[in-house]
C-alpha cells in the first residue's frame, strides 16, 4: 500500500533517514522542521527515489501553523503514518546546572511539539478506523540521564503520553509505537562529548524504526542491546545506579537551540 506521511524533524538526522527510508514511488509525505534550504535538500533526494514530497517550514511549537499544515494535508488525500520526530537535546555543562531557559524549550519543542503533530490527526484516524502512529522518545526517557535532566524528563513524558494513547487507540484501528533511541549518529548525537555505547548509523536506525512501525510493534528499544541494560539496571538500587550515571555523564552543553 503506498504511505502518506507526516514526519516532523525531517531536515536532519534521524528525520531526514526515515524520510529516505519511506521514499518509494507511489508514497507521498509532508515533512516538517524549521530550516527550509535542509528541508529542501532532503525533499530533492526524496522526489529523485520516486515519491511524492510537500514541505513546511514551520516551526513544532507553534500550534496553529502545524494544525492547518497538517490538516490541509490530509484533506488532499487520508494520511497513513504519522512520526513525531522533531526535538532538541540541551544538557548541563559539567560541573553546573541547566541554563536559564534549556527546561522550557526542550518542554515546548520535544513535548508541545509532539502534542501539536499527533493531536490534530487523532480524530481523523479514529473515525477512519486506521492509521499509524510513532513518537520518538528517547532512552534517556527510560533512565534518565544526569547530563540532560530536562531532556530526560520531556522525553519521558513523550513516552508516557505514548503509552497512554496506545491503550485507548488499540480498540479503534489506530497503531501508536513508541521509540526509545539510544545513540544514533546524527548531528544531535555529535555534540555529546562523553562514551556513545553502541551507536549506529542513522539510516540503519531508520530502517529499524520503519519497520517496528509497519509491523505495529508499541514498543522499541534501539539498538537492542540498551533494552536488555535498561532492565538490569532497573534491578539496581538508586545509589548504585545514580553512582553509574555520575561516572558515565558527559558534557552536553547548554544555551538555546539555533535552526
Ligand atoms: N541522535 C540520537 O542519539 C538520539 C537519541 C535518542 C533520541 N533522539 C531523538 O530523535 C529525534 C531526532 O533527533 P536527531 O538525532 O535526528 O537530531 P538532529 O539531527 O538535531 O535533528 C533534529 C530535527 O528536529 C528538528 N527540530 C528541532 N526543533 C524543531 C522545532 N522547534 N520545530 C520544528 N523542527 C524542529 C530539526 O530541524 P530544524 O532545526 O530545521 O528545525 C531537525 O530536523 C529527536 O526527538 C531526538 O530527541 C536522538
Amino acid at each position: 500500500m503506498a504511505e502518506r506521511i507526516i514526519l516532523t524533524g525531517a531536515s536532519s538526522g534521524i528525520g531526514a533517514a526515515l524520510a529516505q527510508e519511506y521514499s518509494v514511488p507511489g508514497a507521498s509525505m509532508l515533512l516538517i522542521a524549521r530550516n527550509a534550504e535542509r528541508l529542501s535538500d532532503v525533499a530533492d533526494a526524496v522526489r529523485a527515489k520516486g515519491a511524492t514530497v510537500e514541505i513546511e517550514a514551520i516551526d513544532v511549537t507553534d500550534e496553529p501553523a502545524m494544525k492547518a499544515a497538517i490538516e490541509a494535508f490530509d484533506d488532499d488525500a487520508p494520511v497513513t503514518i504519522v512520526i513525531a520526530n522533531a526535538g532538541i537535546a540541551l544538557g548541563r555543562r559539567k560541573g553546573e546546572p541547566e541554563a536559564p531557559g534549556v527546561a522550557r524549550q526542550q518542554v515546548e519543542i520535544n513535548l508541545m511539539g509532539m502534542l501539536h503533530t499527533i493531536e490534530p490527526m487523532l480524530p481523523r484516524l479514529i473515525a477512519r478506523k486506521s492509521g499509524r502512529i510513532a513518537m520518538i522518545g528517547s532512552i534517556a526517557g527510560l533512565r534518565p540521564q544526569a547530563d540532560i535532566p530536562t531532556y530526560s524528563a520531556t522525553k519521558a513524558a513523550v513516552h508516557g503520553y505514548g503509552e497512554a494513547i496506545r491503550s485507548w487507540l488499540r480498540g479503534h484501528g489506530v497503531s501508536v509505537t513508541v521509540i526509545s533511541p539510544g545513540f544514533i549518529k546524527t548531528p544531535m548525537a555529535d555534540k555529546h562529548h562523553g562514551p556513545k555505547p553502541f551507536e549506529i548509523p542513522a539510516e540503519k536506525a531508520a530502517r529499524i524504526m520503519a519497520r517496528a512501525i509497519e509491523n505495529r510493534r508499541g514498543r522499541l528499544v534501539l539498538p537492542w542491546p540498551w533494552s536488555f541494560l535498561l532492565w538490569w539496571e532497573q534491578l539496581f538500587p538508586a545509589r548504585i545506579s545514580d553512582w553509574f550515571e555520575r561516572m558515565s555523564a558527559a558534557d552536553v552543553g547548554g544555551g538555546s537551540d539555533k535552526p
